[in-house]
């Protein structure tokens, strides 16, 4: 039976851009919803913003805007990041809205009617000046143990120390400059001790049928703050707040974190208005529908221990599961803005990266406990050129053209013994992707993949079809070959589609239909007649890599730039070199073109295998080119006036495009284009290479 599953990531904070860290849970959390759609489950995966708080409120103060029209600005610039790197969300939403407001007021009223809510007076520091109390972060001072100045309100940066902000020599407000006074303020505490053995039970699986709630090394860290002694927690601030006013409470607002989880609530509410779905069936104490939260480790408190107890609280159900993720490195070291980084999901994009690029390796490196994952750049390049274009779209790309050229992309029949044997391998392999996504196996996953295609690869190497292809008695076992790795690739592509979703829909396209779930890539393909390919995954180019970051370096102000050096214990030398804007280089680049343009085109040789008139154009001829490696290619060439014997072409070698996408003629596929010099008409010439050349060298 359909299992049916509401999926949440952690709500960004409606204060800044998306970076590549933040990427790290939310892509574990798109393939994690990507591949419970694949096994036919019902999933609604819901989203959206951290809207609330003072940070937010002081932010849109600085640059003079509202708090409602900041965070619509922030919340545009997060949806386009999230939609240019394929996120599959059903909803997006924000905590600052009424959804949100009617949810966690009413929960905070059930919590009160039950008896979980204490009401007490306790002292604040309180900025004179500014009129409002000060959260921690916002006093600076002395530190009582080492004596270093301007140091924060929680701890000292020098001597690591923690301490109340009361206890901090000379304080001043962050905002005003002001010496904060201790001042009293009725505070609102949700009574978390009362749910102690709540919180137990359900670490131990109570509400799960015995299943973990969550990484063992995560439970074990709760578990001992829970031995520890829960302590209430403050839920109310006073105004000013940007947030929702807690009722019958005058200038009290509920703490960011109150209304942040049920902002869950809030987006899956809306989704349910839109599409007819009962909340009630979800949320609801005896449901039997599934919760899955994604987050990262820094934010495992309010999930393991507050939020499931508010939900108790409330008489709703609890967290099915809590998928964390650790913090993202970059090459080796916490992200750096001097260093260049820092990177944001738009630098990113804007680079011209492919998003998946990024999607793929991330999956290579998350397993279900919460490890720091690392970005090595080097290990990013290499891996997905070395897994997506060279093992996964190079089975297609040197297998396609031969069933086109010969068979009109017809597979075969049937299997061959050899073909039987080696897919019943492959299915073996595949065997079990299902369970390995389920427990956020993906590292497995991908090693499955490669696996899986160095197999197939290996299998094409040693049936080497180009060479088949030279004899034209060898036509069956031709087509077998060709059959064999496009049904293994369309495999491939059903195991990486969570991973992958545009490219596997490319690939989707020339494999004639669309793998629906995970059984069906296990589907013969016997007979069906393919579509023509397009390259499906550019290589990753350093330069672009390089260009991030520098771009990275480059979105610092020259303030921020030099108090990044300045926090960067080696800063390289490159973080000191004047910054060059990305815009004036592309302005001076429009007459020429770099060789980087030029590399961008596959020239090769081909040597004429055939050559003939087109029945019904009285342009064209068509040519089959013997081009290596890449195997045989059919072109269509508009040279019929200037060549009027065709069968004299033949044995001669010309250059041609390779890389060039394929186009359906009314004739056939044509694949590549073959270069040819002059005005056109009878005045063309092809170009010619020196006896000595082998079919598909490249031509530079
Ligand atoms: N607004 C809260 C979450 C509320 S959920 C009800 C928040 N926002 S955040 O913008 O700071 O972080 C959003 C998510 O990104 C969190 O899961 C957080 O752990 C994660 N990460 C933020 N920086 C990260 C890295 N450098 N590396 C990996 N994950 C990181 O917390
Ligand atoms: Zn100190």
């Amino acid at each position: 039976m359909a299992r049916r599953i509401l999926v949440t990531n952690a709500l960004p904070y409606a204060n800044g851009p998306l970076h590549l860290g933040h990427m790290l849970g939310y892509i574990q959390a798109d393939i994690w919803a990507r591949a419970q759609r694949m096994q036919g489950n019902e999933v609604w995966y819901v989203a959206g913003e951290d809207a609330h708080g003072t940070p937010i409120m002081l932010a849109a103060e600085k640059v003079g805007k509202s708090p409602e029209d900041y965070i619509a600005q922030i919340r545009a610039s997060h949806e386009a990041d999230f939609t240019d790197f394929h996120f599959s969300y059903d909803q997006y939403h924000t905590t600052h809205s009424p959804e949100n407001r009617e949810l966690a007021t009413a929960i905070y009223q059930r919590l009160r009617d039950g008896g979980y809510i204490a009401r007490r007076d306790i002292q604040q520091l309180f900025d004179p000046e500014r009129d409002m109390f000060l959260p921690d972060r916002y006093i600076k001072g002395t530190c009582p143990n080492c004596g270093t100045p301007d140091q924060y309100g929680d701890n000292c940066e020098n001597c690591g120390a923690t301490y109340a902000p009361t206890d901090l020599i000379a304080p001043y407000s962050v905002m005003s400059g002001a010496t904060p006074v201790l001042r009293d303020s009725e505070h609102y505490f949700f009574e978390l001790g009362k749910f102690e053995s709540l919180l137990r039970d359900w670490f131990g699986g109570k509400f799960t049928g015995g299943k973990p709630v969550m990484d063992s090394g995560v439970a074990a860290k709760l578990t001992e703050w829970l031995d520890d002694g829960l302590r209430d927690w403050d839920i109310s601030r006073d105004a000013p707040y940007f947030g929702f006013p807690i009722p019958d409470a005058p200038g009290k607002f509920f703490y960011v974190w109150l209304d942040a989880p049920v902002g869950y609530l809030a987006s899956f509410k809306a989704l349910c208005d839109r599409n007819g779905v009962r909340f009630d069936d979800f949320l609801g104490a005896d449901s039997t529908a599934e919760m899955h939260h994604f987050l990262g480790k820094d934010i495992i408190n309010f999930h393991g221990l507050f939020w499931p107890a508010m939900l108790h609280g409330a008489q709703m159900r609890t967290p099915t599961a809590l998928h964390v993720n650790g913090y993202l490195t970059v090459n080796g070291a916490k992200m750096s803005k001097s260093r260049g980084t820092f990177i944001q999901a738009r630098t990113y994009l804007d680079t011209g990266l492919d998003p998946e690029a990024l999607r793929y390796y991330f999956a290579t490196m998350l397993g279900p406990q919460p490890v720091d994952v690392d970005l090595d750049l080097k290990s990013f390049e290499e891996r997905v050129n070395s897994h997506l274009v060279g093992k996964w779209a190079n089975i297609a790309s040197r297998t396609a053209g031969f069933l086109h050229t010969h068979f009109g992309g017809r597979l075969a029949d049937r299997f061959d013994d050899e073909g039987a044997a080696l897919w019943a391998e492959l299915l073996r392999q595949y065997d079990g992707v299902e369970a390995l996504y389920e427990a956020d196996e993906f590292a497995d996953v991908s090693r499955r993949f490669v696996a899986m295609a160095d197999t197939v690869n290996g299998y094409i190497a040693a049936k080497a079809p180009w060479v088949i292809a030279k004899d034209e008695t060898r036509r069956d076992e031709l087509q077998q070959v060709c059959s064999f790795a496009i049904q293994a690739f369309r495999l491939l592509c059903g195991l990486l589609k969570p991973i992958l979703p545009k490219a596997v829909a490319a690939a989707e396209d020339f494999l004639g239909g669309p793998i629906v779930d995970f059984a069906d890539a296990r589907r013969e393909l016997f007979g069906h007649t393919v579509n023509a390919f397009s390259p499906l995954f550019g290589r990753l180019d350093p330069k672009r890599i390089e260009a991030m970051i520098d771009a990275s370096k480059e979105s610092l102000t020259p303030a921020e730039q030099a108090k990044a050096a300045a926090a960067d214990a080696k800063p390289s030398k490159k973080a000191k070199e004047a910054p060059k804007p990305m815009t004036d280089a592309a302005a001076t680049e429009t007459a020429t073109i770099s060789i980087d343009d030029f590399a961008k085109l596959d020239l090769r040789v081909g040597k004429v295998v055939a050559c003939e008139f087109v029945d019904g154009s009285d342009k064209l001829l068509r040519f089959e080119l013997d081009a290596g490696p890449l195997g045989t290619r059919q072109i269509f060439s508009g040279i019929r006036a200037a060549y009027g014997e065709p069968e004299k072409l033949v044995g001669r070698n010309v250059v041609f495009i390779a890389n060039l996408a394929p186009r359906k003629m009314r004739f056939g596929v044509s694949e590549g284009m073959i270069l040819s010099a002059g005005d056109g008409g009878a005045d063309l010439f092809l170009l010619d290479a020196d006896q000595g050349a082998a079919p598909g060298a490249t031509v530079r």
